[in-house]
């Protein structure tokens, strides 16, 4: 079996931070999700994996490499357009030949990965296993209507009026039927070539599509919140280990991870939480849920439920700060130079919240 991984897309809803970086690169829990996508199939004992590209494949190329630190070999596929998923098994046809394989979106996060299921799809005769997971809101994703057997009767991509609350994962996996069936479908209203109708076409003509109920947790990091949530809960999985160091006048508690090289000193870090590699926490409060990544620095601030990439510095900030994703290289401080005021030099599409 193969493994086919998407990774391309504008990412649009997370503006400014993909602007300049590719959203499956962000770190949940200080590792990029990507990576945790590539972990799940590997550990599933699939080791030929494809990943899907579009703009941002020399970033992704880049991190990535040939798979050899996984022990995967890795096959990129140029995607030219964002054409839909079922455009994006199109593009791999050369790649897939007729062996079956699992699809799995680069910016999803699964609990409790996806080995059993790859063993389940092998020993079956089915053309296809989807996984679902129930919802509260049905009409942002393709929604499966199955009938009182449990079989799948119908799937939708983002019905206005959904038939129940069980939306299609980002996970599939297919035999080779799907090829014809990609070929057999139109663009969908949103002018892409949508994987729910290609397997759509499966079950009307008859093939076996078998609905695995997910009952974990799921997360789609389409936009910033799907982040900050992701990271709370892959935080929550962590088995802590402090390999920085901790000064005698820190409090650290046993749910905080300090990578090699970080320093907290006379700070207070509450978990669950991570500190990356070579990071500074000084003076400061660094509470549950958060993921300082490489270099960062905390110094006279309180920070809580965030996430800050590398080499951003953070310093006499009065206020706690709270439920944010800050990017690379990013300076907050004070200014001493008058005027008294806020000064700022952002991006486009960043966002700002200040206090009343
Ligand atoms: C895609 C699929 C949709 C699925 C979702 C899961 O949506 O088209 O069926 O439920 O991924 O993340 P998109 O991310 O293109 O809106």
């Amino acid at each position: 079996m193969k493994g086919l991984i998407l990774s391309g897309g504008k990412a649009t809803r997370l503006y400014p931070l993909t602007y300049t970086r590719a959203k499956q690169l962000i770190p949940v829990a200080n590792k990029p999700v990507l990576f945790r996508v590539i972990e799940a199939i590997r550990d599933a004992g699939i080791t030929d994996i494809g990943i899907v590209v579009g703009e941002t494949a020399e970033e992704i190329k880049t991190a990535v490499g040939r798979g050899g630190q996984w022990g995967i070999h890795v096959t990129y596929i140029q995607q030219d357009n964002p054409l839909g998923l079922a455009h994006a098994v199109k593009v791999s046809q050369d790649f897939l030949g007729d062996e079956p394989f699992v699809m799995f979106l680069g910016d999803n996060v699964i609990q409790g990965g996806i080995a059993n299921l790859v063993q389940q799809f092998q020993e079956s005769d089915w053309s296809s296993q989807i996984v679902l997971t129930r919802v509260k809101h049905p009409e942002q994703y393709g929604v499966a209507e199955l009938n009182q057997d449990g079989r799948v009767i119908r799937l939708i991509e983002k019905p206005k009026d959904p038939p129940s609350d069980l939306a299609l994962v980002g996970i599939y996996m297919f035999d080779q039927l799907i090829h014809r069936a990609v070929e057999e479908i139109q663009p969908s209203w949103r002018g892409e070539m949508e994987i729910t109708d290609a397997i759509q076409w499966l079950v009307e003509h008859g093939h076996q599509v078998f609905p695995y109920i997910h009952r974990g947790w799921w997360i789609d990091t389409g936009r910033p919140g799907d982040m900050l949530e992701a990271n709370d809960l892959v935080l929550e999985e962590l088995s802590p280990t402090i390999e920085g160091y901790v000064d005698r006048d820190s409090q650290v508690d046993s749910r905080v991870t300090v990578e090699r090289g970080a320093e907290i000193i006379n700070s207070v870090v509450r978990g669950p939480t991570i500190i990356g590699q070579r990071s500074r926490v000084v003076n400061a409060y660094v509470g549950p849920f958060t993921s300082l990544y490489h270099d960062v620095v905390i110094e006279n601030s309180e920070i809580e439920r965030s996430i800050v990439l590398e080499s951003s510095v953070i310093r006499d900030i009065p206020a706690r700060i709270q439920d944010s994703l800050i990017g690379r290289n990013v300076v907050l401080n004070r200014s001493p130079i008058k005027p008294k005021a806020y000064k700022m030099n952002l991006g486009d599409y960043s966002q700002i919240g200040l206090l009343e």
